[in-house]
């Protein structure tokens, strides 16, 4: 099965597929063991900063590599490109997953970009996410409070006419979440969620990012309203990098990198699980 495929799946069952980024190779490792030990699939995503450092080419490697060791299926998303041109690298890299995010630009920029990356798509068999919608914040603990505007919010009418005019398989939705953990509790518009499911083919699955932050209880709604993929980044940038302050000041003479870093990935490792088991992901292979 592909990763559309897996979408279906998931809308018919009423679970949600689970993306995290990642931009170092522990993190994937994590990630992807996290996937195995619940008998699910992983997501992977690098942002084009996440890429950019870890190199397009080298997570293309590590999902091969995962894919062989761990036996199971390792999906590459490119996650928040916001260029047509960063876009098509990542598809020429071998990206299985493909987020243009043009939801900054005008509307019909935002279609027509989006549009020709569906295109480009089309010779290398991958699945391709487009953004509607304003999404606020950055994947870090927000240290100010952060309003949604009704202005942000992903219409249901104009959700639809993207999707036919573009292609998509997926589409990123702007329904009360923000990037980054928020100050205060982030209230999703379950009601708008229900609205655009209802309004877009079923062939195309809704996304929720800025999924860290969001209490369970919400993230439980708006999946049974039909939410197919749940992405996930600060959770894992703050478990990761706490459990390395923590080493490094408990062991401040230790050289040997792998004795530092392996709580590190031991924390992501859970926070992944977590995860996958509240989006009901586990056992769904
Ligand atoms: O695309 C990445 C996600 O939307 C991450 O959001 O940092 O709030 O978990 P988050
Ligand atoms: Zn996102």
């Amino acid at each position: 099965m592909n990763l559309n495929d897996y979408l279906k799946k998931a809308l018919e069952e009423n679970w949600a597929t689970g993306h995290f980024n990642a931009s170092e190779s522990d993190q994937f490792r994590a990630i992807a063991e996290a996937a195995k030990d619940l008998n699910t699939i992983a997501i992977i995503g690098t942002s084009e900063g996440e890429a950019k450092h870890l190199g397009y080419f080298e997570a293309v490697a590590l999902r091969d590599a995962f894919r062989k060791e761990l036996g199971i299926q390792v999906f590459l998303n490119s996650d928040h490109h916001k260029s047509v041109e960063a876009a098509k690298k990542a598809i020429d890299a071998g990206y299985d997953s493909i987020h243009i995010d043009l939801s900054a630009e005008p509307y019909e920029k935002n279609v027509s970009g989006t549009k020709e990356i569906v295109e480009y798509a089309k010779n290398f068999h991958i699945s391709v996410e487009g953004e509607l919608g304003y999404l606020r914040g950055e994947s870090k603990i927000e240290k100010e409070k952060i309003t949604v505007k009704p202005e942000d919010l992903t219409n249901p009418d104009t959700a639809e006419d993207f999707v036919l005019s573009t292609g998509v398989n997926r589409l990123a939705i702007s329904v009360g979440n923000i990037h980054g953990i928020s100050m205060d509790e982030p209230a999703l518009d379950i009601e708008r969620i229900k609205k655009i499911r209802e309004a877009v083919p079923k062939n195309v699955a809704l996304v929720l990012h800025g999924g860290s932050g969001i209490p369970d209880k919400q993230i439980k709604a708006a999946i049974a309203v039909g939410i197919a993929n749940i992405h996930i980044n600060t959770d894992i940038r703050v478990a990761y990098t706490e459990a390395l302050r923590e080493e490094f000041s408990k062991n401040s003479e230790e050289v040997v990198p792998y004795k530092l870093d392996t709580t590190a990935r031991e924390a992501v490792k859970k926070i992944v699980k977590e995860k996958l088991i509240l989006f009901g992901a586990k056992n769904r292979i």
